[in-house]
């Protein structure tokens, strides 16, 4: 039989049967059904870790029909990596603040770990579910970069043992020696402090890593290195992450695009 492969994605990491669902093999009867086994394990629902159901978000002083975003509906599962790109006022920003839990959606529904942020404590949910990355890291540039990372830990309320300890460990996981632990974020390049922010996002251990534009400030070459990072925080350590972006580079590097569209 003639082998008619079709790899929409194939991610290149060593996990495997994450990653493999999207390929299409049509071969002989047990590839099939091989394939089908994968695609029946990984389409459960224990992958999905965030599913955005017709979602749709107005603003309080926009008109009627005016939507910021309409009858949104994504799924994201953990280990995986994702782009949410789209022209300028197509409502990334609006999505990112309904994923993130800063707003709440005026139509549809947003499920987390099989629970509906509706209602859900947002507050809560934000500082332990999620980690938040910027385009401008927003980190308090007189503090240390540790200092900034134990700052997120005692915001988190987790009762964390060897902070300092396990911020060093954090950002060696970012590429950052441990002597950077002990520097004003100020003394830091443009890359560096995106390391730590990613570090800091890091820092009660979130099953999702959301980031808006990170790399919007950053030359090529920096760019794919903290897309290095973000890549092996899904692929190695089963993190769900996902990046709004206009970067070309971005979208080369991720498992999954999703393109939004201007509501009408
Ligand atoms: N605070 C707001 N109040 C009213 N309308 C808004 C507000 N913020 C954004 N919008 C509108 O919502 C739409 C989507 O905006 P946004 O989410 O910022 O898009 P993007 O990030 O893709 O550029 C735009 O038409 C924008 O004008
Ligand atoms: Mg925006």
């Amino acid at each position: 039989m003639k082998n008619n492969k079709k790899n929409n994605y194939v991610s290149k990491d060593k996990l495997g049967n994450n990653f493999t669902h999207k390929q299409i093999v049509e071969t002989d009867e047990e590839k099939i059904k091989n394939d089908k086994d994968i695609k029946e394990k990984n389409t459960s629902s224990k992958n999905i870790i965030l599913s955005i159901k017709n979602a749709s978000y107005r603003y309080s002083d926009a008109e009627d029909d005016d939507y910021a975003l309409r009858d949104v509906s994504f799924d994201f599962e953990s280990g995986k990596m994702y782009a949410i790109k789209g022209r300028s006022g197509t409502g990334k920003t609006t999505l990112l603040s309904l994923i993130s839990g800063l707003e709440r959606c005026t139509e549809g529904e947003i499920i987390f770990d099989k629970k509906s942020l509706n209602s859900m404590n947002l507050d809560k949910y934000r500082n332990s579910d999620i980690g938040i990355v910027f385009q401008s890291y927003n980190l308090l540039p007189f503090m240390t970069s540790a200092e900034n990372i134990i700052l997120s830990m005692d915001v988190s309320g987790l009762k964390i043992k060897n902070k300092k300890e396990k911020a060093i460990e954090l950002m060696e996981k970012v590429g950052l020696k441990e002597t950077y632990a002990d520097r004003k974020v100020l003394r830091l390049s443009g890359g560096e402090q995106q390391r730590v922010a990613i570090a800091r996002s890091l820092s009660y251990n979130p099953k999702m890593i959301i980031a808006d534009e990170p790399t919007g400030n950053l030359d090529k070459q920096t760019e794919t290195e903290i897309l290095e990072i973000f890549k092996k925080l899904a692929h190695e350590e089963n993190k769900c992450v996902i990046i709004v972006t206009h970067s070309q580079n971005v979208c080369d590097t991720v498992d999954v695009i999703y393109d939004l569209k201007k509501s009408k």
